[in-house]
Parts: structure tokens; sequence; C-alpha cells
């Protein structure tokens, strides 16, 4: 077992931080504040290779790892935890999932711009009635010569107001259950696609969030994805991935959370002494150091599975419901460090929990994880 990274992925490693220390944490408080998507710090990482990680070149993409995405995105999601789901959603919902089942077509005509990061990606299972039961979905696409006609609510859609270009899941055929779910490419802009309000949420503010209506919506033939019936493994298989990039997301938001304290606890004077020096903050400071340390060790070990080509589901959801945990539980602790100031504004602090919250929600929530990891282990056993 190696646990030294590459010189290659220590490179990514430090190009995420510095870009994401020099350009997205200065101005992400006020992004916050104002809800206002990063639309500038977005096309940099494009610009980087960040939105594409994962491609290989020859399609628009940087040709990383997945251990390299793993160490930029707890990098850029230090900084600002919006920042990371965008990318996220991106690399590992959208351009994954269409560099392994899309046709050369939609490789050419979309892939690649997704990955170059000159357009971006969403992804569109959940509906109002069809969030952890994800196969219940409700929204259509009936055949009509060669196209097919989409009709539906799709909710919860991260980067809904600012994407190009969205995955959409719908059946295709009632009688089959989930086999009878289709993925379909739809273009920002199709007549009978309009997506709704921005949600006014608690973190991540700076993405935006929003439900999409489709009324009668006609999309080409060739922009199903893969083929008729495979839509809900699709978007199984693309969630696998996702998860990595949601637990490498917490673990940003815990360091973040995690260094503000330490720092503070160095800084702050209570009773004639350093706080640091207090063994009620010395102990919170190493649990809260040992479960990112962890949660960090799960997240690679997924990301090394699935660049090894092995199966690694039960991993990746391991990885999201440990490292959103510590997401909370560090920026919760971060918080009773800072006292008062932890529970402002002013001080950052406060947006880690805001932040963390959603990590064990989105992409399955920690209760789906344990059924996917309880199910693999009675599966393997
Ligand atoms: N990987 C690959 N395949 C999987 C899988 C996984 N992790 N989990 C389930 N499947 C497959 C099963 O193998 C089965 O396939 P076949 O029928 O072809 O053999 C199929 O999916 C159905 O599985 P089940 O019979 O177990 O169905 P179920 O209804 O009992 O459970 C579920 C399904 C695991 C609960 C699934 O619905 C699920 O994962 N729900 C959570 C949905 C989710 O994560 N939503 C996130 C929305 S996206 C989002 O948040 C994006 C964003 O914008 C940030």
């Amino acid at each position: 077992m190696n646990f030294d990274f590459t010189e290659d992925q220590i490179l990514i490693q430090q190009t995420a931080k510095e870009f994401a220390q020099a350009e997205i944490a200065p101005s992400s408080v006020e992004r916050d504040l104002k809800a206002e998507f990063p639309a500038e710090i977005i096309k940099k990482l494009g610009e980087l290779g960040f939105m594409g990680m994962m491609v290989p070149p020859e399609l628009g993409g940087a040709g990383l790892d997945t251990i390299s995405y793993v160490l930029a995105m707890i990098e850029i999601s230090k900084a600002d935890a919006s920042a990371g789901v965008i990318m996220s959603v991106n690399n590992s919902l959208v351009c994954f999932g269409l560099e392994k089942y899309s046709s050369p077509y939609i490789k050419e005509k979309y892939l690649i711009p997704l990955a170059r990061g000159e357009k971006l990606g969403a992804f569109a299972l959940s509906e109002p009635e069809a969030g952890s039961d994800a196969t219940k979905q409700k929204t259509t696409a009936d055949k009509d010569g060669d196209f097919f006609i989409l009709n539906g609510i799709k909710n919860w859609i991260t980067n809904g107001h600012s994407a190009d270009y969205f995955l959409v899941m719908a059946t295709t055929d009632k009688e089959k259950g989930h086999h009878g779910i289709s993925t379909f490419l739809v273009e920002k802009g199709t007549p009978g696609f309009e997506h709704g309000k921005k949600e006014d949420k608690l973190g991540i503010r700076s993405s935006d969030t929003s439900s999409l209506t489709f009324e009668n919506c006609r999309i080409p033939r060739e922009n199903l994805i893969w083929e008729e019936g495979k839509g809900f493994n699709f978007a199984m298989n693309t969630l696998n991935g996702g998860r990595i990039g949601i637990a490498s997301q917490a673990i940003g938001i815990a360091e973040a959370a995690f260094e503000a304290a330490l720092k503070y606890s160095k800084e702050r004077k209570a009773f004639g002494s350093h706080i640091s020096n207090f063994q009620a903050i010395q102990f919170k400071l190493a649990d809260m150091a040992v479960k990112i340390e962890a949660a960090k060790a799960l997240t690679l070990r997924a990301a090394a599975m699935k660049d090894a080509n092995k199966k690694y589901y039960k991993e990746a959801a391991m990885a999201k419901l440990y490292s959103s945990k510590v997401a909370v539980e560090c920026a919760l602790e971060s918080i009773q460090i800072h006292g008062g100031y932890g529970y402002v504004r002013e001080y950052l602090v406060e947006r880690y929990l805001r932040d963390a919250k959603i990590t064990e929600i989105y992409e399955g929530t920690s209760e789906i994880q344990k059924m996917v990891i309880a199910r693999a282990l009675l599966d393997e056993n």
C-alpha cells in the first residue's frame, strides 16, 4: 500500500490551493451574502482544466486521475464550498457520465465544451415526489418519430439557472419500472423547457439551485444518452463518482473549519493564557484532525478503486457518509472554539456549518448511503 502522492498529484493540489486562496477565498463572504454565482471563477477553473479533470485531453479534459480530482476538490471547497459543488457536478455527474456512456456525436458536440469549462452542466434526477426514492420518476418522455417529448418537473437542481446542458432522467416506458427510465441531454433554451426561481438556501448560497419544468419539450433522438431504459443505471453509476466529489467537498469544509479553529486558539487569550493551552480545546482539535484524516483515507481509497477500475460504489458511499458527518462535526466544534465570534457572519465559521449540512443531504442522504453500504455488505457476504 502506497500513501505517497505522485509529483503530478502534488502539483495539481498546489495549483488548486494557490488558485483557491488567491482568487476564490477573498470574495467568498460577499458572494455568500448576495447569493451570487461565481461565474468568473468557474470560467477560470475551466481554463485551469478543473471542470473536466478526468476527461481525456482528446475530449477536451485534463486527463487526470480521480485522486487528483479529490485533492483539487478539497482545496477549492476549502475556499468556497459553493464553487466546489459547481465543479463537482460538472466533473462527476455530467462529464464522467457522458465520457463513459454517450455517443461520438454527443461527445463531440457537448462533452468537449463541458470538459473545457466553456459550457456548464447540470444533472436532473430528483423530482418533487422522487428524492431518495429515485426510481419513482414522474417525468415522461414519449416517442414521436425522431423526437422524444418531455413533460414533468425536476427539483433541487444544482446549476439549474446557470447550466447550458442538462442531463434529464425521464420515463420512456412506464410498464418497465426503473428499467423504463432513460436519460436525455437537454439544451438551455429548448422550447418547453424553463427553470424555476433560485432557491433561497441555508448554505452553498452562491451556487444556484432551482426546479426545472418540461412542457411538451421536443428532444431529438440523438440526445438520448446510452440506451432507452438505461437511464436509472446511468444515474446510479454516475452518482457513485459524484459521491466521491461530495465527500471531497465535505473534507474541504472540515479542513477550513479546523484550520480556522487552530489559528484562533493560538491567538485568543482567556484566563491569562492562549486557549490552545487548555486541554478542553486541545482535545477538540485532536478529535477534528483525526476525523479529517480518516475521512480523507476513505475518500482517497474510493478514488483509487475507481482509478483501478474496481467496483467502488460501497467505498464511495462510505466516504460520503463519513466525510459529510465530519464536516458538520468540525464546523460545530470550530464554532464552539470561536465562541461568540463563531456565531456571526463576519468570521466565516458559521458559513462552514451552513455549507456542511447539505453534504449530508444531496447526492444521496446519509440514510441512503447507509442503505447502499448495508446492501453491498449483505450481497458480498
Ligand atoms: N451503483 C450502481 N447501481 C446501483 C446503485 C449504485 N450505488 N444503487 C442502486 N443501483 C442499481 C441496482 O443495482 C438496480 O439495478 P438493476 O435493477 O439494473 O439490477 C437499480 O439501481 C435499482 O436498485 P434497487 O433495486 O436497489 O432500488 P431501490 O429503489 O430499492 O433503491 C436507491 C435505489 C439506492 C435508493 C436509489 O434510488 C438511490 O440511490 N437514491 C438516492 C438518489 C440520489 O442520490 N439522489 C441525488 C440526486 S442528484 C443530486 O443531488 C445532484 C445535485 O444537483 C447536487
